[in-house]
């Protein structure tokens, strides 16, 4: 499986340490950056990552800011995204089994790197259930395309 990476400044540490984990783990990895702790801007990023996702030139994904809300909004503008920003194990396997998310985002400055870890896993080990969740997956597709022209 490919994991498309991308992070801010806020969150390059806890890239680095997630694309340890990953590559330990037998995951192949495509690091979109940033690759310093030099201020940058994470609309850049987000959608680096979130185009090889929409894609499928990768997988998932995993992004990462401060907070992980900027990166997830800019992430979620890109057709076929559905980026979640997880903070806890619970919601890193829903948002697997039942919005089929394709990208996780973390806030690297709200979860510290044992917890965003064990969040990483979760959601990677996790699967979409499908079923009635589909139907309501297509209905967020059905709003892209309305808006998306
Ligand atoms: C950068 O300082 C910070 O604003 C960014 O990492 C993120 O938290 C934005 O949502």
């Amino acid at each position: 499986m490919k994991i498309a990476l991308g992070a801010d400044h806020g969150g390059f540490e806890l890239k680095e340490e997630i694309i340890s984990y990953l590559k330990d783990n037998g995951y192949d990895v495509e690091d979109y950056g940033t690759y310093s702790k030099e201020s940058c801007d994470y609309p850049d990023y987000a959608l680096k990552a979130a185009e090889a996702v929409a894609s499928k030139e990768c997988d998932l994904g995993i992004l990462i800011c401060g907070t992980g809300i900027g990166i997830s909004i800019a992430a979620n503008k890109v057709p076929g995204i559905r980026a979640a920003l997880c903070s806890d194990t619970f919601s890193a396997h829903a948002t697997r089994e039942h919005n089929d998310a394709n990208i996780l985002a973390l806030g690297a400055r709200v979860v510290g790197p044992g917890l965003a870890l064990d969040i990483v896993k979760t959601f990677l080990g996790a699967k979409f259930e499908g079923d009635r969740h589909l139907a309501r997956i297509n209905k967020i597709t059905e709003i892209e395309k309305k808006y998306y022209k």
